[in-house]
């Protein structure tokens, strides 16, 4: 048995577990990282690709823009399509703000970068994680690595272990309520080597559902196409998923390019809220508390929002002021439920719904008017744009 003390035992190295520890060292206040997969699994896990302008503020504040400015694509708003037309909704010239096309992968690997370059303790492919005495003021994290049994006591464990992680599930049952909504369908993602067909994002309401075409760098394209949440990567053949993305993205004038997809995966969709993120010594950020669906690009940018609030009041704890730390978890709840709001919003807005032959006629028609209203009306876009481009945190 190896004992270690710590301020902070963190549990997960995903964006918000990473960044934790990351703005800490930065306050000075030191940390460990215990995480159940390998390093290179971590690097090569692919998800998230857009970044607020807060996220961006809050990564280049901690040392961690310099890839983002040279790398990162700056994007001043989204095209919204629909009856084969496609709108630009512009953010900068109706709020003058903007997001940042960069993928989750390239913030975990600045992360990663960073963390090895400092000497940061990270242990990864840690077995049998488990977090104890969390009502005490001496939390205590129990794992096995490299064949030996470790024990890390620390003021505080900060549960960023995602959404399957053992945080939550160690807080008793009758102390905590889920609130959880699922959808009648999925995404299927690619990633393929072709220059993307379009300067920025194109959301799109088809009559055979959503798709989206997103960009990782000016070769690489992200694609997404709704499909049923029955539905496996075989029966996704590469021609299939391409003929339906020139279908649903198709406009007159404008085509698509294809080129050798290099990834491919079925993502479910699932809101998800956790009624607390503070039990006892522990706080839960990112996915250990809550899930958006991913049409609002909120899941990293939530993950990064709690990581930046929770740093900013573990620093104020140990200089004394406990306001922060005490009102963490029901600030970052009131920020998600705001943000869980838009993720629903966009994604019942631009998605088929078939799973009431009654309703469904009519739910698309009523959805092609709400667009045509947000397209329309300079208040809806502005209010789509700010949502979009991230509330301040
Ligand atoms: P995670 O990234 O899940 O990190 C949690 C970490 O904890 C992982 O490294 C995990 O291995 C580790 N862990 C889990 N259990 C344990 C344990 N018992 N012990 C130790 N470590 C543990 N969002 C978008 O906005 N757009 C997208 O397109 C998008 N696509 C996604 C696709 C998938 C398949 C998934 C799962 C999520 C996607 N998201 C997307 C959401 C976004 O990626 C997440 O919101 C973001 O990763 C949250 O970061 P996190 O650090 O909180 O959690
Ligand atoms: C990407 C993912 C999203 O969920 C989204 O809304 C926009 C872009 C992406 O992976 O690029």
């Amino acid at each position: 048995m190896s004992p270690e003390n710590t301020r902070v035992a963190i549990i997960g190295a995903g964006p918000a577990g990473l960044l934790l520890s990351w703005a800490l060292r930065d306050a000075g206040i030191d940390s460990i990282v215990v995480e159940n997969r390998s390093q290179d699994y971590v690097l090569a896990r692919i998800r998230a690709g857009v970044l607020e302008q807060s996220a961006v503020e809050t990564l280049t504040r901690l040392g961690l823009g310099e890839r983002i400015r040279t790398e990162g694509l700056e994007h001043d708003g989204i095209y919204l399509q629909f009856r084969g037309e496609r709108h630009h909704v512009d953010f900068q010239e109706l709020i003058g703000r903007s997001v940042t096309v960069y993928g989750q992968q390239e913030v975990v690997k600045d992360l990663i970068a960073a963390h090895n370059a400092a000497g940061s303790t990270i242990y990864y492919e840690a077995a049998d994680v488990a977090v104890h005495d969390l009502e005490s003021s001496a939390p205590r994290v129990t794992f096995t690595h490299a064949g030996e049994a470790h024990e890390i006591t620390a003021d505080f464990v900060v549960g960023a272990d995602g959404f399957h992680g053992v945080c939550r599930a160690s807080i008793p049952r009758e102390a905590i309520t889920l609130y959880d909504r699922s959808y009648p369908y999925a995404w299927l993602g690619i990633l393929a080597n072709v220059a993307p067909s379009t300067d920025e994002l194109i959301y799109a309401l088809h009559e055979d559902g959503f798709a989206m075409h997103s960009m990782r760098s000016p070769h690489v394209s992200r694609l997404y196409l709704q499909v049923d949440t029955a539905d496996s990567l075989d029966q996704w053949p590469d021609e299939r998923i391409w003929e339906n993305l020139h279908a649903r993205l198709g406009v007159p004038g404008w085509t698509l390019q294809e080129g050798e997809i290099t990834d491919k995966s079925i993502t479910p969709m699932r809101s998800f809220v956790a009624s607390r993120l503070a039990y006892g010594s522990l706080f839960l950020a990112g996915d250990a508390g809550h899930i958006v669906p991913p049409t609002g690009a909120k899941g990293l940018n939530s993950a990064i929002a709690d990581v930046t609030m929770l740093a900013a009041a573990l620093a104020a704890h140990y200089a004394d002021d406990d306001a922060l730390l005490s009102g963490y978890g029901e600030a970052a709840l009131r920020r998600q439920w705001r943000v869980q709001q838009f993720s629903q919003w966009m994604t019942d807005l631009l998605h088929r719904n078939r799973t009431d032959l009654q309703t469904m006629e009519f739910d698309y028609q009523s959805q092609l008017g709400r667009l045509d209203y947000v397209t329309g009306s300079v208040h809806a876009q502005r209010e789509l744009a700010e949502q979009y481009s991230g509330l301040p945190f």
